[in-house]
């Protein structure tokens, strides 16, 4: 298989609300795809379509590889006393790999260790995860996803609630892996002026379809004006110095 994925026809309802409407798109390997569009558009829906968590009600997914990383949209904050510090949560994107009742082998925890240092998180690897910022917690689940070396990275909204310099470290990161080590990376966000020199394309969602003639070439105010249906102002978010 020569794409990363391949999305052939996809249909998706919960219940009589069509979500996804006959949907195909390719991904090729090593491409870096940036997923926009407004609330509701069904983002999510076909994140979790494409790494199999929710099956379609018609057309297929290909998935050329097994080893995916997948950071889902952040929906709730830990409980302070969630017994389980930044190590350990790390450690369980490990467990695809080493099976669940393995015990983790030094290189295991060094690999833990690389990554953590990878999101700057380090420091606090013996923290509660409750004890920490959303924003930290974020990065940690980042890690989590990255552990297992996967092939394909889905992430979904990374940086809400990160800060700008955080995210703007956060993105190098994700252009550092993509273009570095060949990994393939879908990532839905709303920072699209912060993406749009990092990403090779962009797909734009609207009303569970693909707007073919939504492309980064032609990526304006206009443009995203009309995907989200109110001004979107491109120049006035830019957060980088
Ligand atoms: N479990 C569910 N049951 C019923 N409807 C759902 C469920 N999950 C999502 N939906 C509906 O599906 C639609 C698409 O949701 P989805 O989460 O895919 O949107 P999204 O594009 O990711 O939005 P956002 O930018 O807010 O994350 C929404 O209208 C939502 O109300
Ligand atoms: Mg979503």
């Amino acid at each position: 298989m020569e794409n990363a994925i391949e999305v052939s026809g996809v249909t998706f309802a919960y219940g009589e609300k069509t979500i996804l409407d006959n949907i195909s798109l390719t991904i090729g390997q090593g491409e870096f795809v940036a997923i926009i569009g407004p609330n509701g558009s069904g983002k999510s829906t076909l994140i979790n379509i494409m790494v199999g968590i929710l099956k379609p009600n018609s057309g297929s997914v290909r998935i050329a590889w097994n080893n995916i990383g997948y950071l889902p949209q952040r929906s709730f904050a830990f409980n302070q006393a969630f017994p389980a510090d930044v190590k350990e949560v790390v450690s369980m994107g490990l467990y695809a790999k080493v099976g669940l009742f393995r015990r983790l082998k030094k290189s295991d925890w060094e690999k833990v260790y690389d990554t953590l240092k990878l999101v700057d998180m380090l420091d606090y690897k013996d923290e509660l995860i409750g004890h920490l910022s959303g924003g930290q917690q974020q990065r940690v689940f980042i890690a989590k996803a990255l552990v297992s070396d996967p092939q394909i990275l889905f992430l979904d909204e990374p940086t809400v609630g990160v800060d700008a310099k955080s995210q703007q470290a956060l993105l190098d990161l994700l252009e550092k892996l993509n273009k570095e080590r060949g990994i393939t990376v879908v990532m839905v966000t709303h920072d699209v002026w912060a993406i749009t020199d990092k990403v090779s394309r962009i797909i734009c969602m609207g009303n569970g379809h693909i707007y073919p003639e939504c492309s980064l070439d032609n990526m304006d105010t206009r443009m995203l004006s009309e995907l989200y249906g109110y001004p979107v102002k491109l120049e006035s978010h830019v957060h980088r110095s």
